[in-house]
């Protein structure tokens, strides 16, 4: 694995401390780096209404877009947990070039969207 890639996971374990997950407890830290090397980092955000909760690789994916980023723009994500479906839609989405993120095994390990969700839809 590339060292930068390594180095984003590391931020990723990071961030994951300030999560705000009061219900599951579970903490998750994401961190996408740009092509010009911008770093965008975010944390699960959850809620009393459980269902309007947002993950990690989602807000991180936010912030990005807030500060200009577009699909084809990012070429990285660390991530402290495996993606769920729907975060491994919005990596598709915003075509991440390589996905770094602990799997079920406990193993940090690379992988592109497409590996994570093949045969995506295109409008
Ligand atoms: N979670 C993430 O932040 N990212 C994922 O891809 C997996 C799940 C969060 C959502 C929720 O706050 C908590 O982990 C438990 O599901």
């Amino acid at each position: 694995m590339r060292e930068s890639d390594r180095e984003l996971y590391d931020r990723a374990v990071a961030v994951a401390e300030r999560a705000y997950a009061p219900y599951s407890r579970f903490h998750v830290g994401a961190a996408v780096r740009a092509a010009d090397g911008r770093v965008f980092e975010g944390v699960n955000v959850e809620n009393a209404a459980y269902p309007l909760g947002v993950c990690a690789e989602r807000s991180a994916l936010t912030r990005a877009v807030t500060d200009g980023c577009k699909p084809g723009d990012l070429e990285a994500i660390g991530i402290t947990a495996s993606p769920c479906g729907g975060c491994r839609q919005w990596l598709a989405e915003f075509q991440l070039r390589r996905v770094i993120y602990k799997s079920p095994a406990g193993e940090v390990v690379s992988a592109t969207p497409a590996d994570l969700l093949p045969d995506t839809f295109e409008l």
